[in-house]
């Protein structure tokens, strides 16, 4: 993006307990009132990196499902979470009806998926993580800092990934 610095952090997870590793490194290093911009495709991991983080930050587990119908969640663990899922949304003035400004101005952390779909809405400077499927059980995320703000958590999230015993 014009203007905005880009810092990135690569993980691969062998299969889902990499993946609940990286929601817990997530859950500890990403700042209050950061938005996380989901993208993949469908089965990608989407909504299980959201349990993981989730879960990491003590919210039940079963709490967390695509939210289909209701198109924001909140939970409520060690901090706040707000879940969105903008698959189902028609177009980007449905997800602005939503009123997504007051989560994304607030200190929850907002977890979007299928944000590709709503990247104007977004705000500017956000993380981005990209899942690509690499098999049945591994997954490649990559962590995109959007903005100065990010910078310093990409390069707590790679002091952490080569200490962690992955
Ligand atoms: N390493 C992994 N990380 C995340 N999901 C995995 C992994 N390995 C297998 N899966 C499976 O992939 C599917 C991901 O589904 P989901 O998170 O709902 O996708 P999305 O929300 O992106 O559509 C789940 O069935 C999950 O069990
Ligand atoms: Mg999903």
């Amino acid at each position: 993006m014009p203007g905005l610095n880009v810092n990135h952090f690569t993980y691969h997870a062998a299969d889902q307990s990499g993946t609940t590793a990286l929601g817990a490194a997530l859950a500890e290093l990403l700042p209050d009132g950061t938005t996380v911009a989901l993208c993949g495709t469908l089965g990608a991991g989407k909504t299980r990196l959201v349990q993981a983080i989730a879960e990491a930050a003590g919210v039940d587990r079963r709490e967390v499902v695509s939210p289909s119908f209701v198109l924001i969640s909140e939970y409520h663990g060690r901090r706040t979470i707000c879940h969105i899922d903008a698959y189902r949304l028609r177009d980007e003035d449905e997800f602005d009806q939503l009123g997504p400004d007051e989560y994304f101005e607030s200190d929850s952390l907002v977890l979007v998926e299928w944000a590709d779909r709503v990247k104007a809405s977004l705000p500017r400077e956000r993380i981005e993580i990209h899942i690509e499927v690499t098999g049945p059980a591994s997954r490649r995320f990559k962590v995109i800092a959007v903005g100065d703000r990010y910078g310093e958590m990409i390069e707590r999230l790679e002091a952490w990934s080569s200490q962690a015993d992955l």
